[in-house]
């Protein structure tokens, strides 16, 4: 069968990430490598938080969906601060955040291809509801749920 775009994306997201965690090129390179990554990775997130969670909350606890809700807020975080490092130049604290970053995405992934993409309940699903997820745009200034739920306050 053929990938579905939520694990394409993670194949996209785990190359961009890896790469970077090798740590190659200047400040410049890498800072934009990390905004593609970024952007990469929010589109990804718009994917599975908007047509992939909701769809799948008969078959996964609400205590599981938000564990990953939270991470993608956290993961967004880590490039954040990694943007700021490379901006003052700790070249140190860069690579260091960069290997946690790559730990925490692999970890999420796998979880997420394990209990989520995998499930055989879900595995028919999850076609159809990546035909709507390719289709649409991702809207301007989207942000993931617990980035969104914390500005609010
Ligand atoms: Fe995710
Ligand atoms: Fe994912």
């Amino acid at each position: 069968m053929e990938k579905s775009i939520f694990s394409s994306d993670h194949h996209i997201l785990v190359r961009m990430v890896s790469r970077l965690a090798m740590n190659e090129g200047t400040g410049e390179v890498m800072k934009s490598a990390l905004l593609k990554l970024r952007r990469k990775m929010l589109l990804h997130f718009f994917r599975e938080e908007t047509y992939l969670f909701p769809s799948i909350q008969t078959f996964v606890s609400h205590a599981f969906v938000l564990g990953l809700l939270t991470e993608h807020a956290g993961m967004l975080r880590m490039i954040d601060k990694i943007l700021a490092y490379i901006e003052k130049g700790d070249l140190e604290r860069t690579s260091d955040r960069m290997t946690g970053l790559m730990r925490l995405l692999l970890v999420h992934c796998q979880r997420e291809e394990r209990e989520i993409y995998s499930v055989p309940e879900l595995s028919g699903k999850i076609y159809e509801i990546d035909q709507k997820a390719r289709k649409d745009r991702m809207p301007e200034g989207w942000k993931c749920a617990i980035t969104a739920k914390y500005e609010r306050r």
